[in-house]
C-alpha cells in the first residue's frame, strides 16, 4: 500500500481537501537497537523514505499544498537532501523544481539524485544560509513559485508525522529523543508533533557537529565546517523554535567532533544500519549522553535522518573499498584464512 502520509494522518495535518502528491513516504522502521542499562534504545530509519531522507515527510505536504494553490514551480536552498526530495515530489506532481546549493558543498550523490529527478540545480558562491536568503527573496517576489524549505509551515507540519509514528509504534511518548540539528526545522516539527498529540513530551536533545554548532555556542556562525555537510549550517532558520523545544523539555543542544561522527557511522554500519554523517552525529551524541549519565530511564529514540548512500565517499574514508584480488581456485583458502583473523 502506498497511500502515504497525507492519507494516513490527514486529520492531524490541518490540510484542506486536496489530491496528495505522494511517493508512499513515512512508515519507516523503528528498530530496537540495544538495551543500555536502564535505557531501551530505538533507532528510526528515516533513510528508508522514498528519496532516502526524512525530508519526504514535509515535502509531500508542502508540494501537495503548493500544487493545490496553483504554483507551477518550487524552489529551495539545500545542503542536498531537501533538494533531492523537492525534485522528486515536484516531478511526481508535474511542477518544475529549482534547487539552490552552496557551490562545492554538497555531496555528489545528492546532486546526481536531484538532477536525475529533473530539477534544475543552481549554485551560489556562499554558504547554505546565503542560499536560503536568496531563495526566500525569489519566493517572496513571485507567487507562482513556492518555497519548500522548512520555513514553509507545511513542511514542518508534514515532518510532525515522524512523532505520530513513534507514538503509534511505542504506544506512548519516549523518555528521551535525540536527533541531528542543522537548520533546526526537524527538531521543531517533532516538538510540535509530540505536543499536538498530547501523549507527553520526551526530553529533546539536538545534536550538532563541532565547527557548525551555533545552537551550542549560543550565536550564529559565519564560517562553518564539518564533515557532515548536510548540517553545515551557521544560522538555523528555526533556531527560536528549536530553543523552545529544548527548554520546554529540559533537554540540551550538544555537539560532537567529526572523528566521533565517523566512528558512529562505522559502528552503526557494522550493525547493519548505513547512514550518512549527519545522521551518525545523532548516534554519536546519543552515546555521549549515555556515557555522561544524561539520558533519562526508559525508551530513547534516535532519529537517523538519511541513508548512507547519500554521501558514500565519506564512508569511503573508513570503509575498505579496494577488494582483495584472489585467484578463483584459491577462494576457499583465502576465505578460511580470513575467517581465522
Ligand atoms: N540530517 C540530514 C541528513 C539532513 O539532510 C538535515 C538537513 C538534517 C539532519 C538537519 O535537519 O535542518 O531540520 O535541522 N538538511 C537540509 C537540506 C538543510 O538542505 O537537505 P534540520
Amino acid at each position: 500500500m502506498t497511500n502515504g502520509l497525507i492519507t494516513r494522518y490527514h486529520n492531524w495535518l490541518g490540510l484542506p481537501a486536496l489530491t496528495p502528491v505522494t511517493l508512499g513516504e513515512g512508515a519507516t522502521p523503528l528498530v530496537h537497537w540495544a538495551d543500555w542499562d536502564t535505557h531501551r534504545i530505538w533507532l528510526k530509519l528515516e533513510g528508508c523514505n522514498p528519496t532516502g531522507s526524512f525530508k519526504d515527510r514535509g515535502m509531500t505536504v508542502a508540494v501537495s499544498h503548493a500544487k493545490h494553490e496553483g504554483a507551477s514551480a518550487v524552489i529551495c536552498a539545500s545542503t542536498g537532501n531537501t533538494a533531492a526530495s523537492a525534485a522528486a515530489y515536484a516531478g511526481r506532481g508535474g511542477l518544475k523544481a529549482f534547487v539552490v546549493i552552496p557551490n562545492g558543498q554538497v555531496a555528489l550523490p545528492k546532486m546526481i539524485q536531484a538532477s536525475a529527478y529533473g530539477a534544475i540545480i543552481l549554485a551560489i558562491e556562499g554558504n547554505f544560509d546565503q542560499a536560503l536568503t536568496a531563495v526566500r527573496n525569489v519566493a517572496e517576489t513571485e507567487d507562482w513559485i513556492a518555497l519548500v524549505n522548512s520555513v514553509n509551515p507545511w513542511r514542518l507540519r508534514g515532518q510532525e508525522t515522524g512523532a505520530y509514528e513513534i507514538l503509534d509504534d511505542l504506544g506512548h511518548a519516549p523518555a528521551g529523543f535525540v536527533l541531528p540539528v542543522g537548520n533546526a526545522g526537524n527538531i521543531s516539527a517533532y516538538f510540535h508533533g509530540f505536543r499536538r498529540r498530547g501523549q507527553g513530551l520526551p526530553q529533546m536533545f539536538g545534536i550538532q557537529a563541532q565547527g557548525s554548532d551555533p545552537l551550542v555556542q549560543g550565536h550564529d556562525m559565519d564560517d562553518v565546517s564539518t564533515i557532515a555537510s548536510a548540517i553545515r549550517i551557521g544560522k538555523p532558520a528555526s533556531a527560536h523554535l528549536a530553543r523552545e523545544a529544548v527548554a520546554a523539555t529540559r533537554g540540551q543542544f550538544r555537539s560532537v567532533p567529526d572523528a566521533d561522527i565517523l566512528h558512529a557511522q562505522r559502528e552503526l554500519a557494522h550493525g547493519g544500519v548505513f547512514v550518512e554523517p549527519a545522521s551518525a552525529a545523532a548516534y554519536a551524541g546519543l552515546k555521549m549522553l549515555y556515557q555522561e549519565g544524561r539520558l533519562p530511564d526508559g525508551d530513547i529514540v534516535g532519529i537517523l535522518t538519511g541513508n548512507g548512500l547519500k554521501d558514500s565517499t565519506t564512508a569511503g574514508l573508513w570503509a575498505k573499498v579496494e577488494p582483495q584480488v584472489v585467484p578463483g581456485e584459491s577462494l576457499l583458502d583465502a576465505i578460511s584464512d580470513l575467517m581465522t583473523h
